[in-house]
């Protein structure tokens, strides 16, 4: 400790020489992907981390180097880019700018920073490699079987078997470099002599097949042999080809049936190139084990039609067809740079009971997404059949009828002759409860795992307080999410639905962004919404379009516009502002020249506060006028948002015309909006409900001299009217928590979060949910729109519980600045919370007793924090024992209020205020 004091006072000419060991560089990360295989950006964006054992730890600046192989990074030689030193504290996507990189290039590099304490030296070496960037590098053709099977059925529940294709070709030489690139539509599995290649799951992720399709690169040398090989590939139907085919055509988009374009890239090691490629002489069949695939009705396998060798070379496919050549798909061929789905956990079930009729209802313990993987032992024939439900009917039986149609039923032909275990390949579902009939003997717990299938991103946020129910709900909240990521964030995953919903993740995403690192699903979806934008600017309800709801409304559109916020203030990405901006222009002029009067007020909603406790137990959505918002209010005043949005990336983008524009209109709004809807005597907006007083507060609409009035009007509704209770949808929920802690009620936040009774989170957990249900009265309401995993009611509550329960908040876009400002609330005693920030970990642990509060705050390498420790005075505030203002790297700042605040840099510190 005392010679990293010294360090800091002696200063950089002598560190320089004497500490380079102490700062560490590591998490090098290219595009903020861990392991890049196969990047089409062509200026990709390179990201480290640094950390030291001495606190205060800050870059001043540093240098890159690109190199083409591995020999010539050692040699320090940046053939491809030397950035030379660059001076500054950007440690986060530093855009390439080298010599142009070229289809399949492999890059290597590494960083070093001088910081303020010394060099770091150079980093371990790390790589990316560059996919295929022109249409004209594809050089097979697209192959399919354009047609449906005596086996097949074309009906609205669609059955559509898996389709498998296969290719012999020869390794005449020694294999130096072997890159797979695919693109499998609807869902692929790829293999290489009988090895699958890559441990995706539902790949690739779902787009607008007719806007632009996603491709998977793998490299793929360690499984190539000299001599005969053999490529193999599955199809299955995904969203590609839908479960209704024939059904709602003018609301339902499907694309046809299954295609494939792949290729491999070979490279020998006397230089030469090959490429195995799809075309006419690939063989191909519909006839092996899985029968039919379908993402609502579930998946069929008859394991006595499995094709054992299919995929490797020598084996007999004289019964195989010839593939067709078939069109191309359509859009744009797109490096995914999102995370595939994965088995992200397996879960062991918790009880196994037998029902009449020799079915047995097996309980996971936890609503979850996925599919069950079984084990048995039986005769060749004999079928198990599984279906899925979240909860069960008082007989013990499932309840189904909140999935709608969807039939979820999974079924196992065993081949027989021993033990055999099975999971799908192109299905998930949504489920707590599997009943199992036909099983083989009688089935126990052991013969179950539930397979965890979602998109394979790191969790970053643990967090965990003094109070049960909030520990509760975060746990139901995070199981919540992670079954709704799939590729893009759907609405739910259990019935006929799971549609990525713009409006349900307006400002969930900012709060799921501590819990995972969504950046690049994100990031994916923002395109997927460009993709779906009309010609006019208008944008769906839902991107990908596969539901045609184009609804013009402000609220769902304009999570377009706050989930790039979202990325620019959680990640510290600008691009996807940069990349939209232009869309998210057009978009609100449409808007405005359809929908605004001539007096400045948006007209048209179409969901309102969507989701309101509604009067009785039974319904879905309240009829009842005073519990619901007016449709203009809610419209204006989010317009009003998006201009606020506008402004700051028009600033971001150096676009100050822009800006004033946005400000003008804004502030013509803004009087319009108080004119039409603010009562001058009573302070109240519109007709009163705490949505409608909230929205203006937290968008800034509601004139200073009225604010104290307004936010009393909305305590009175929740702690009066509504006894202390939430009457708020998917709209108000977003801005509650954080509305009540900033006007200075954090009490009022602590009890709608800790409530027990309905309506309430905690009301879901205290009925049995395991995750977050669609609507408050989740347990008794109409079964037509009531899903039990559904995230959008979260509202801003995990922002709440992270920024303002833990402290843990960025002060500047991607945590290079923090703002730990824990909110005091009797009863809290404790909340210990960490994240994984682009910058690294951050951390915050704090207990309150009588009179005093212990914060134990780590900070990251490279980032500084202002820390609000609840005292009368500085000294009355000790760091490791001693008086804080008098710890070197902690400066007290000012008193603000009952705060005592002071600056800290990088480390671990441990502080006791006396309160
Ligand atoms: C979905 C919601 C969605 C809503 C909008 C529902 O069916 O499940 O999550 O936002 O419709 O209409």
């Amino acid at each position: 400790m005392l010679f990293f004091l010294l360090l800091l006072l002696v200063g950089p000419s002598w560190t320089q020489a004497a500490a380079p060991a102490a700062v560490q560089l590591a998490h090098l990360r290219c595009e903020l992907l861990t392991n890049p295989e196969g990047i089409d950006a062509t200026a990709p964006r390179l990201s480290w981390e640094l950390s030291s054992p001495a606190r205060g730890l800050a870059q001043t600046a540093y240098q890159l180097l690109v190199a083409s192989t591995p020999e010539k990074l050692a040699a320090d030689e940046g053939d491809l880019w030397n950035s030379g030193k660059v001076g500054g504290g950007q440690s986060g996507l530093v855009a390439y700018g080298g010599a142009p990189l070229r289809s399949r290039t492999r890059c290597y590099w590494k960083v070093r920073t001088w910081t303020t304490q010394g060099e770091s030296g150079w980093s371990a070496p790390a790589r990316w490699s560059m996919g295929l960037l022109n249409y004209l590098d594809w050089k097979g053709r697209w192959i399919g079987l354009d047609h449906a099977f005596a086996w097949d059925k074309e009906e609205s529940h669609a059955r559509l078997s898996a389709r498998y294709f296969r290719k012999e070709f020869t390794a005449a030489k020694v294999v130096t470099q072997a890159t797979a690139s695919i693109i499998g539509l609807g869902l692929y599995e790829l293999y290489l002599n009988g090895q699958r290649v890559g441990d995706q799951v539902l790949a690739p992720g779902p787009t607008d097949y007719t806007q632009g399709v996603k491709y998977n690169t793998f490299d793929v040398t360690a499984l190539l042999r000299p001599g005969a090989n053999a490529v193999g590939a599955v199809l299955g139907n995904g969203r590609f080809y839908a479960m209704r085919q024939n059904y709602k055509p003018y609301k339902i988009k499907t694309f046809g049936y299954p295609k494939l374009l792949m290729q491999l890239d070979v490279t020998y090691a006397d230089g030469s190139h090959e490429v195995i490629k799809t075309d006419e002489t690939w063989h191909a069949t519909a006839d092996g084990p899985i029968r039919t695939n379908n993402e609502y009705d579930g998946e069929e396998y008859d394991a006595t039609k499995e094709m054992p060798g299919w995929a490797t070379a020598g084996f007999d496919a004289k019964s195989w067809l010839k593939t067709e050549l078939v069109q191309e798909p359509g859009g744009a061929y797109e490096a995914q740079m999102n995370e595939n789905m994965r088995v992200m956990e397996t879960l062991k079930p918790v009880a196994l009971k037998p029902l009449a009729g020799g079915k047995f209802i097996l309980d996971m313990g936890q609503n979850m997404a996925g599919w069950l993987r079984l084990r048995a032992t039986g005769r060749r024939g004999d079928k198990i059949t599984l279906r899925f439900a979240e909860t069960l009917q008082a007989s013990g039986e499932l309840y189904v009828a909140n999935l709608r149609d969807a039939r979820v039923t999974d079924v196992y032909t065993l081949r027989g002759g021993g033990r055999e275990t099975w999971e799908p390949t192109f299905v998930f579902h949504g489920f707590r409860y599997v009943e199992i009939s036909g099983y083989p003997g009688t089935p126990t717990l052991a013969d179950f795992d539930g397979r965890v299938v979602y998109d394979d991103m790191a969790t970053t946020g643990e967090f965990a307080t003094s109070n049960a129910t909030i520990n509760q709900i975060y746990r139901n909240a995070y199981w919540g999410i992670r079954s709704n990521y799939k590729g893009m964030p759907i609405d739910c995953p259990q019935r006929n639905e799971r549609q990525p919903w713009l409006g349900d993740r307006t400002t969930g995403a900012y709060g799921e962004s501590f819990v995972f690192d969504n950046s690049r699903l994100y990031a994916k979806w923002l395109d997927d919404i460009a993709q779906a934008q009309k010609a006019d600017g208008s944008i769906p309800d839902v991107a990908p379009a596969f539901w045609r709801y184009y609804g013009d409304n402000v609220t769902w559109p304009g999570t377009y516009l706050t989930i790039a916020d979202m990325l620019y203030q959680q990640f510290g990405d600008a691009q996807p502002i940069a990349k939209h901006y232009g869309s998210m222009r057009r978009w609100l002029a449409y808007m405005r020249a359809n929908y605004m009067t001539d007096n400045n007020i948006v007209t048209k909603d179409k969901y309102g506060d969507w989701c309101v406790p509604p009067e009785s137990a039974k319904l879905i959505h309240s009829q009842d006028p005073a519990r619901n918002t007016s449709g203009e209010v809610i419209a204006t005043s989010t317009y009003y948002h998006m201009l606020t949005l506008m402004q700051r990336f028009a600033t971001v983008l150096g676009k100050p015309a822009d800006a004033q524009e946005y400000a003008a209109l804004g502030a013509k709004i803004k009087d319009a909006f108080n004119q039409k809807f603010l009562n001058a005597q009573t302070a109240q907006y519109s007709n009163n409900t705490v949505t409608a007083n909230l929205l203006p507060l937290a968008y800034g609409l509601t004139p200073d001299a009225e604010r104290g009035k307004v936010f009393q009007n909305i305590t009175q509704k929740i702690l009066v009217e509504n006894t202390g209770h939430i009457s708020t949808g998917v709209i108000g929920t977003q801005w509650l928590m954080r509305g009540l802690t900033a006007e200075g009620r954090p009490d009022i936040a602590y009890k709608l979060a800790t409530n027990r009774d309905y309506p309430s989170w905690g009301y879901m957990a205290a009925n049995g949910a395991t995750t977050i249900w669609e609507l408050w009265n989740g347990n008794t309401a109409d079964p037509a729109m009531n899903s039990q995993n559904h995230v959008m009611l979260l509202g801003d509550l995990l922002i709440w519980y992270y920024e303002d329960l833990a402290g843990i908040k960025a002060a500047a876009p991607g945590f290079s600045q923090l703002e730990m400002k824990p909110a005091l609330i009797d009863g809290l005693t404790s909340v210990k919370a960490s994240y994984k920030s682009v910058r690294g970990e951050i951390r915050s642990s704090w207990q309150r007793e009588a009179k005093r509060f212990t914060w134990n705050i780590t900070v990251p390498g490279n980032v500084k924090a202002l820390v609000y420790l609840p005292a009368k005075d500085a000294k009355d505030v000790t760091e490791g024992g001693k008086k804080a203002s008098d710890v070197a790297g902690v400066k007290f700042l000012r008193m603000e209020g009952d705060r005592a605040v002071f600056e800290i840099g990088s480390g671990e510190y441990a502080f006791v205020a006396k309160m």
